[in-house]
């Protein structure tokens, strides 16, 4: 039964409030009422989190941004925006200027997904994905990391204002033909990075060998000099 229902049946029941048995069930009414009231309020609670609540699709979404969009929000000063991107969410953390802002601690992330670095406890921007390069898909994380990740998702929707979500810019044929070009001028560093060192550990080996049997050839020399010796002294 709802406090009003309540409040309007025993008003009905007592048309003459200056009697002390009307006033009584007055304040019952009114008893009942707040304690309805309150009741209708603890039932209702915070909203409870659940994983589902962070997903791209499911988050209500004010505006999608690109991550060049979202890097243009990277309080740089206090007229700019500050968001950052977690799990797929753009959460807006202005109200954190201190963590994420210019000189703050966290600053690395502001304009940026974040996901990986929070994933990894790890604040070098290298580990974060270029701002032109297609949104991390985060499929390599393990258990550990997905779990730390998931623990700040629930963080940030539980202390800031998702602002939207993190999409992916189109895929003109210029970007795809960049993206490629990337790619392959990343392969081809990683190659000569790994020709490089195999050449360099070929070296060493060369010079070790050879360090080795020059010390060989003076212990047998040295040997060879110390069986003359002796038997000469014979
Ligand atoms: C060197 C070790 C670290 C120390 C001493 C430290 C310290 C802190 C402190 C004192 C807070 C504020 C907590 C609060 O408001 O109750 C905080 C928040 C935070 N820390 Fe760290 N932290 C460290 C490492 C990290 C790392 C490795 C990351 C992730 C890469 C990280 C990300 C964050 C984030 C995202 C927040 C929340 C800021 C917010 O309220 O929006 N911290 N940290």
């Amino acid at each position: 039964m709802s406090s009003d229902t309540i409040t309007s049946f025993l008003r009905s029941l007592i048309p003459d409030p200056s009697s002390p048995l009307q006033l009584v069930l007055l304040g019952l009414a009114g008893f009942f009422a707040v304690r309805s009231a309150l009741s209708a309020r603890a039932n209702k609670g915070p909203a409870k989190f659940s994983m589902a609540d962070v997903t791209e699709t499911s988050v209500p979404t004010k505006r999608d941004f690109t991550p060049s969009e979202l890097a243009q929000c990277n309080g740089q000063d206090d007229a700019t925006p500050l968001h950052i991107a977690v799990r797929g969410v753009v959460y807006d953390v202005s109200t954190a200027r201190g963590f994420y802002g210019p000189g703050g601690p966290y600053a690395n992330f502001a304009g940026r997904d974040a996901s990986r670095g929070l994933a990894l406890g790890a604040f070098d921007t290298s580990i974060l994905t270029d701002v032109d390069d297609p949104i991390d898909t985060l499929e390599d994380l393990d258990k550990a990391e997905n779990e730390a990740l998931d623990e700040w998702a629930t963080f940030f929707k539980g202390k800031y204002v998702p602002v939207g979500r993190l999409v992916d810019e189109p895929m003109t044929p210029e970007r795809k033909a960049a993206l490629e070009k990337k790619e392959e001028d990343k392969k081809n560093k990683e190659k000569e990075e790994k020709e490089l060192k195999e050449k360099e550990k070929a070296e060493k080996e060369l010079k070790d060998k050879a360090e080795k049997d020059e010390k060989d050839a003076a212990a047998a020399a040295a040997a060879t000099e110390e069986s003359t010796e002796s038997k000469k002294d014979i």
